[in-house]
């Protein structure tokens, strides 16, 4: 994907905007319905924006929608693209260098992942102070632990923590593992992961995470934490557990996001 690709892809999504956007929101796994709550919704479908692939996961949608929380302009990513869908990273960061081309200042980057502390709950909200890489692309050796800037922004941290006090709905707060699916982890995996210092296992965030750092945004990542991980029950995970916990907490979830875009906005 060269520069001028991603050009041409934000060129035809900015002609349909009434106005650049100032934050961009990564929806994940059974999230997507958060944009129901932008006012004056402007929708571009991803077959629409040049370079786009088509999206293969249920639950999520293939759309872009902007519109406002008051009077900030927001433009939400339905859906996204995966390492584990053989899409190569720069097409799974291509949104992301997307929105730092329409001048986003700000990215909130959502997921569903699996919960790997049995002390915590399905379906609990966890904002992410940093990450692990448990993918073993680049390099055989133990994962080290990143957190703080300019991967995950300690003044959205800060400010998600009050909204979310504000809106009186618990967040955790913790470490999210990049695993490469397609299959869900095995509990000796989750058991190294959280040996490691990781409190959630998921498949996509850190490769944009990375691109959107490059791109000098400000990030703060959400985790939905929709099933327990392999092994920390004894029950088997499925895909379905993911989308119904993602229906249940969206409520609280759309609460904590427009909690903190309303502190963005002011
Ligand atoms: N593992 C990896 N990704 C996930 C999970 C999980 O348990 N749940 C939702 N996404």
């Amino acid at each position: 994907m060269s520069r001028s690709q991603v050009e041409e892809a934000a060129h035809a999504v900015r002609e349909r905007l009434p106005e650049n956007p100032r934050v961009a929101i990564v929806l994940g796994s059974g999230l997507s319905d958060f944009s129901d709550n932008l006012s004056q919704p402007v929708t571009i479908p991803y077959s629409e924006i040049p370079h786009y692939p088509e999206l293969t996961v249920p639950g999520h949608v293939g759309k872009l929608v902007f519109g406002w929380v008051d009077s900030l302009p927001v433009l939400v990513a339905r859906g996204r693209f995966h390492y584990y869908e053989e899409h190569p990273l720069e097409i799974v960061t291509l949104p992301v260098r997307l929105f730092a081309h329409l001048g986003v200042e700000i990215l909130i980057i959502t997921n569903a992942a699996g919960c790997a502390n049995p002390r915590w709950n399905e379906g609990d909200l966890m904002l992410i102070t940093g990450h692990l890489d448990y993918t073993f692309i680049d390099s055989p050796a133990d994962p080290t632990l990143v957190s703080g800037e300019p991967f995950h922004s300690q003044e959205l941290l800060a400010l998600a923590r009050e909204a979310a006090g504000e809106a009186d709905i618990p967040v955790r707060q913790g470490i999210y593992a990049w695993c490469l699916g397609p299959t869900f982890e095995t509990p000796a995996e989750i058991k190294e992961i959280s040996a490691l210092g990781g409190h959630a296992a998921g498949m996509s965030t850190v490769p944009e995470i990375r691109a959107a750092a490059e791109e000098g945004l400000q990030i703060l990542g959400i985790s939905c934490l929709t099933n327990y991980a392999a092994g920390i029950r004894d029950t088997p995970l499925n895909h379905e557990e993911v989308l119904a916990t993602g229906q249940r907490v969206k409520a609280a979830f759309a609460r904590l996001v427009l909690g903190i875009l309303k502190k963005i906005s002011s």
